[in-house]
């Protein structure tokens, strides 16, 4: 498939702006382009039990496999203090990347990794987290 990537990325900071983060002011957008075009969007929620916090990759991923989609193509990821000034690019989370290895397992999966709409790093789920522990290992 054609990946429009600004478009995706566009779509990961919209979604950023509903992210609720008032505990660390570090907002988080993701958006997931599902194999049949449709796209789940998520952002960061987080709670005043900080583990009870969800990651906007996790947020976007489960919206989509809840709703039954299980092929996906890629995943926009773009993060900053909410406060504004230079976007640095946001790379997922230990925890997001085991996710996101388990049920986006297509080689050609990619993670882009955003800091403008033109302003992007591919990468693949093998190269974010070699030697996954996945299903197959049990
Ligand atoms: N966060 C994400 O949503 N995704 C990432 O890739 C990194 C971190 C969130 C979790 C928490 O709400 C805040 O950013 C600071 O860690």
């Amino acid at each position: 498939m054609n990946i429009d990537y600004s478009a995706l990325i566009q779509m990961a900071f919209e979604v950023r702006d509903n992210a609720l983060a008032k505990y660390s002011g570090f907002t988080v957008g993701a958006a997931l382009l599902c194999a049949d075009e449709e796209v789940f969007t998520g952002c960061n929620i987080e709670c005043a039990a900080l583990s009870a916090s969800l990651c906007a990759e996790r947020v976007a991923l489960f919206k989509a496999l809840s709703e039954g989609k299980r092929d996906f193509v890629a995943m926009a990821v773009v993060g900053g203090d909410s406060d504004g000034g230079v976007n640095d690019f946001c790379p997922p989370c230990g925890i997001c990347r085991q996710v996101i290895a388990e049920y986006c397992d297509d080689p050609d999966f990619e993670i882009i990794l955003a800091r403008d709409t033109d302003d992007y790093i591919v990468y693949t789920v093998g190269e974010l987290l070699p030697e996954a522990f996945t299903g197959d290992k049990l």
